[in-house]
């Protein structure tokens, strides 16, 4: 009689779901209009949009705002490259915790592909080049500018172009987001490097946020 019980179970687990989900909001420490301010800022310090000088000062200000021990210093060696949902793009990140994760991404080359379908919300704010969205049903797309913040919200999903970089938050169920953001690599790519980069790089990013409170 093992089936039945599960099946008792499954409320359980539907209050224990949507209890924790109800706090997840607690733990955020991001604001997307502040984030979208200092992309701007960032933006208009360097009119020349050289993208090395636009990272360099919007990490500054992330750091500045958010606190050193959460956001991190960008080193050359920290980026990889992300496959997901058929595009591909090189990110490093700034924050990874179980709640929130903050990223650099995107490519000068030009990709295309699925958004994914999370149990988070994603603020896509354009730093440089531009970004198009078609959401099913749309007849033409939306564009992005630098500037502007393209929000897809939890459980929407999207068909993206992107050619530029973009600093990207997402705030939610992040642990639930990685599969989507892995297995590109175990059905195309096999870069098993770059995959163990990612699960490292992520895994102590998470783990260290944990050490200092930070869900
Ligand atoms: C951007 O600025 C950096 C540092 O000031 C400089 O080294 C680099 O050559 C510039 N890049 C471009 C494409 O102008």
């Amino acid at each position: 009689m093992f089936f039945p019980r599960l099946l008792a179970l499954l409320p359980l687990l539907y209050f224990a779901f949507t209890f924790l989900d109800a706090q997840l909001p607690k733990h955020y420490i991001f604001d997307p209009a502040k984030l979208q301010e200092l992309s701007q800022g960032a933006i208009a310090n360097n009119p020349d949009g050289n993208v090395t000088n636009i990272f360099s000062d919007l990490v500054d200000g992330l750091r500045e705002t958010y606190g050193e021990k959460h956001v991190n210093l960008v080193r050359d060696e920290d980026w990889f490259f992300n496959n997901a949902g058929g595009a591909m793009g090189s990110m490093v990140i700034l924050h990874a915790s179980l709640t929130e994760y903050l990223i650099l991404f995107g490519t000068p080359l030009g990709t295309e592909g699925h958004s994914g379908l999370h149990l988070a919300h994603d603020y896509f704010t354009i730093l440089s080049g531009k970004q198009q969205r078609l959401d099913a049903g749309d007849h033409y797309p939306r564009t992005y500018l630098p500037g502007d913040m393209n929000h897809l919200p939890r459980g929407m999903t999207s068909q993206y172009q992107l050619n530029g970089w973009a600093l990207e938050l997402a705030q939610g169920w992040i642990p639930t987001m990685l599969a989507f953001g892995f297995l590109d690599t175990l059905t195309s790519t096999l870069d098993f490097p770059n995959l163990w980069k990612t699960v490292k790089l992520t895994g102590e990013n998470m783990v260290g946020q944990l050490l200092i409170g930070k869900i």
